[in-house]
């Protein structure tokens, strides 16, 4: 199969070629989807995340131009950000989104969004923790490290590192975000410390002890990343961890403790455990929970923070096999006709509303409510066969291959087992064809993926 996919793969690439954006010239970056009746207004523009597949793609080929000039573009346009009054410009945050405008003349200016336009205005706490991945994934793979090592670069390192480890009412080494400040960007409960933020801040801490040079300007910071870099490493193993085994001791759990010598330091009442949890975990699976915080465990399985935990080492080799696990036995669930459902469950009924103050877009099992996303494709394919799990990326693979042109790439797919295309779904997402892309790469040459593994966290 994955060898008659060479036409699948070609239109997938047309697609991403036609979504080069240009500046001046030049190539710096991609649309998030070329659908001319596309609904959202934003959908012309290069936002930071969803460029990352399509940035695999072109680093894969030797493809560097595009992504140097994406690299440094975003840093500029830091300058952009719009400090509200009373407040501090915070120099390490960088932009959600991106676009070219072209006035009647047809000069070109750049005009970021620090979701300040973005509906429901969260700031993109994702960008700069992938674009400091990115940047280390591109000085590994074109050998370019002086953009690393510039002054520039450094300092950008620097004031990045501050923001994130900027002391603020801290508990836990876990960083604490608002909800929708990452991919799930809109409200759906996910504030607080949720696990796709964790698994990219320890890929971010990792990365940039590789970049940081080790003078003595950075000595400082390299400390504090090295120590939690740790810590948050043992506390997501120990407190986001879900087995058998775990549930167990979380059903007993004594509550009302004070003091150091408490087992239950959230304070977990049992009684949260949903119905659901009992029978759908086996002696061989398990995952990382969603999010955790005071008297809060939430149990949604997300699938991105858990699979980018397998891709960074953040979960254990062990555990990692038992995510795996977990796909397998509920394969129907969790990936069904489109890989890869976002979160299991969705949430229904009055818990709906309250989760996400009653919005449409995330009705039970759509979009962010337990939509299914080709876009996560390549985080499965590469989480499966870095747990030597090849079997498993390839059916996701098929699954994915046999459905996406016909359907002409969609963003989303809804229903329990994703078999229809969103409601509200794009045509021509740049990220669901991108994503395919770097799996056939993935599958069809293994030293792709050694390549690929090495590129991300050489030396890590
Ligand atoms: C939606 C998604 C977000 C993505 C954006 C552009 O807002 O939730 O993750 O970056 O679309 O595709």
């Amino acid at each position: 199969m994955i060898d008659q996919n060479d036409e699948i793969i070609e239109e997938a690439s047309a697609l991403l070629q036609r979504a080069i954006l240009h500046y001046q010239g030049e190539p710096i970056g991609t649309v998030a989807a070329c659908d001319p009746n596309v609904e959202a207004p934003n959908y012309d523009e290069c936002f930071i995340r969803d460029f990352i597949p399509s940035a695999l793609v072109f680093l894969m080929d030797g493809d560097y131009k595009i992504i140097r000039n994406f690299l440094v573009t975003v840093l500029k346009l830091r300058s952009q950000q719009v400090v509200m009054e009373g407040h501090q410009r915070a120099t390490g945050l960088l932009p959600a989104s991106f676009k070219v405008v072209r006035d009647a003349h047809g000069n070109e200016t750049l005009q970021a969004d620090f979701g300040d336009r973005a509906i429901g205005r969260v700031a993109p706490v994702d960008s700069a923790l992938w674009w400091m991945i990115l940047l280390h994934v591109y000085c590994i793979s074109s050998d370019d490290h002086e953009l690393a090592h510039s002054e520039e670069f450094q300092q950008a390192i620097r004031q990045i590192l501050d923001l994130y480890l900027k002391e603020s009412f801290e508990t836990s080494p876990a960083m604490l975000v608002p909800d929708a400040s990452f991919m799930i960007d809109r409200r759906m409960g996910v504030y607080g410390h949720p696990l796709e933020i964790q698994a990219l801040f320890y890929g971010m801490l990792m990365t940039a002890q590789e970049m940081l040079l080790p003078n003595e300007e950075n000595a400082k910071i390299l400390d504090m990343v090295r120590k939690r870099t740790q810590t948050l490493r043992s506390y997501v193993r120990i407190y986001y961890w879900l087995d058998v085994p775990k549930l167990n001791e979380i059903h007993r759990l004594k509550t009302e403790e004070f003091g150091h010598e408490a087992r239950n330091v959230l304070n977990i009442h049992p009684e949260i455990i949903p119905d659901w949890v009992d029978g759908w975990l086996s002696p061989r699976s398990g995952y990382l929970v969603g999010n955790l915080g005071a008297g809060r465990m939430d149990f949604r399985f997300f699938s991105f923070g858990n699979l980018l935990s397998i891709i960074f080492g953040l979960a254990t080799p062990e555990e990692s096999h038992k995510i795996m696990n977990l796909f397998e036995e509920h394969w129907d669930q969790l990936i069904g006709d489109m890989p890869v459902k976002i979160v299991y469950p969705a949430a229904e009924g009055e818990r709906w509303a309250w989760v996400t103050g009653n919005d449409p877009k995330n009705a039970p099992w759509s979009y962010h409510n337990g939509g299914n996303w080709p876009s996560l494709i390549w985080a499965f394919v590469s989480a499966a066969i870095t747990c030597g799990r090849a079997d498993l990326a390839e059916r996701a693979y098929v699954v994915a291959a046999q459905r996406l042109p016909a359907d002409h790439w969609p963003e989303y797919y809804d229903g329990r087992k994703g078999s229809l295309i969103g409601r509200r779904a794009n045509y021509n997402q740049v990220w669901s064809a991108s994503a395919l892309i770097i799996s056939h790469r993935l599958l069809k040459t293994p030293e792709n993926l050694l390549r690929f593994q090495t590129m991300m966290f050489n030396g890590v």
